[in-house]
């Protein structure tokens, strides 16, 4: 028996305090001119001291249960995109799980930065597709503000905190009709490794680090793979691109959303665009993306959409979706 996955509820959290680029601008030697003409940043949430990643990605887990109506009792998979664990181990799902009173099945973290959202969905995508689960939280979840080195300019005024769920629910064909995710696609290139990467870990420094990356270069890589994957995960799934009713991209640059419309002849009014608000939230930007478009009533149950990624890794990917 066919199965197919369908997005049954979304939602998402961010932290209460909010990090302008004029506040920023007092700490570091940087303008909101700047900022918002390179990026299209204004401002970032950042988590409150002693607000973890699993602090967030529970918040952003309740709504979305909420929404599906569902109970945490009907999920058996938990599969949360993070590349800042509450500690390096156990997996930060595994607190979201007893947190939730979740009783079921597996529950992993799963690391590949900013694509991290496009994998776990695949992931748990084929955990229901082959009958291994029936419904999974799908989370991304990120305090990124603790990776950042404050005193670098180039990479302090970019980055935010938040979390984004999604509740995915096996289906048969039958039932599910024209929804469910249609097709998936990721891919990681490991030479790339060095263009963004986080210079401290448990096995080589035995401490946290902080990010670090070559801005321009990943700026390249992320036009050409993140258009190279949308257009995979359309043929992948039989879809033209221009039936895609809602862009969903990770936020990472304004400058980015604008130079893949681009280059795939994509009206700018389909692309949804948090970056403004939020920053880049790592794997948590997709899901965040997603609830606000479907909160304030653009994207609705039966749209097509595409939703993209590119991070460290490097990773990228994408996955197309009917609501
Ligand atoms: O989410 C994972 C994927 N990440 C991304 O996709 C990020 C991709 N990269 C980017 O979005 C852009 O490369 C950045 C926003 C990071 C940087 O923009 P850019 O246009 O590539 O600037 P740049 O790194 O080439 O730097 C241009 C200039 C430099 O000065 P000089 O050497 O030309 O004198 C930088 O020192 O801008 C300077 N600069 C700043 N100036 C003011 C860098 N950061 C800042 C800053 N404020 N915050």
């Amino acid at each position: 028996m066919e199965l197919r996955s369908i997005i049954c509820g979304v939602g998402s959290h961010l932290p209460v305090r909010v990090l302008t680029n004029a506040e920023l601008s007092r700490k570091v030697d940087t303008s909101d001119e700047w900022i918002v003409a390179r990026t299209g940043i204004r401002q970032r949430h950042v988590a409150a001291e002693g607000e973890l990643t699993s602090d967030l990605a529970i918040q952003a887990a309740v709504k979305a249960l909420a929404s599906a109506g569902c109970a945490a009792a009907d999920i058996d998979l938990i599969v949360l995109a993070t590349a800042t664990p509450d500690l390096t181990f156990p997996a930060t799902a595994a607190r979201v799980q007893a947190a939730l009173g979740v009783t079921k099945g597996a529950a992993f973290d799963l690391q590949a930065v900013c694509s991290g959202f496009i994998f776990a969905l695949a992931t748990a995508d084929n955990f229901l597709a082959r009958g291994q689960a029936k419904r999974a939280l799908v989370i991304g979840a990120e305090t990124f503000s603790r990776l950042l080195d404050w005193e670098d300019r180039s990479t302090c005024v970019l980055f935010g905190d938040g979390a984004g769920a999604v509740v995915l629910e096996a289906r048969t064909k039958a039932e599910a009709g024209a929804r469910g995710v249609i097709s998936t696609f990721v891919r990681t290139d490991g030479k790339l490794h060095d263009l963004l990467y986080v210079d401290g870990g448990p096995s080589q420094t035995q401490s946290v680090g902080k990010l670090r990356m070559v801005g321009n270069a990943v700026f390249r890589h992320a036009v050409e793979h993140i258009s190279g994957a949308m257009l995979e995960a359309c043929a992948r799934g039989g879809v033209d691109i221009a039936d895609v009713d809602w862009f969903v991209p990770h936020q990472a640059n304004q400058r980015i959303l604008d130079g893949v419309a681009r280059k795939l002849g994509i009206d700018a009014g389909k692309v949804i665009s948090t970056v403004a608000l939020h920053g880049n939230t790592s794997a948590a930007s997709v899901p965040l993306a997603l609830d606000v478009a479907i909160r304030d009533g653009r994207a609705k149950k039966g749209d097509m959409v595409l939703m993209e990624a590119l991070g460290g890794g490097l990773t990228w990917g994408a996955a197309l979706v009917r609501l």
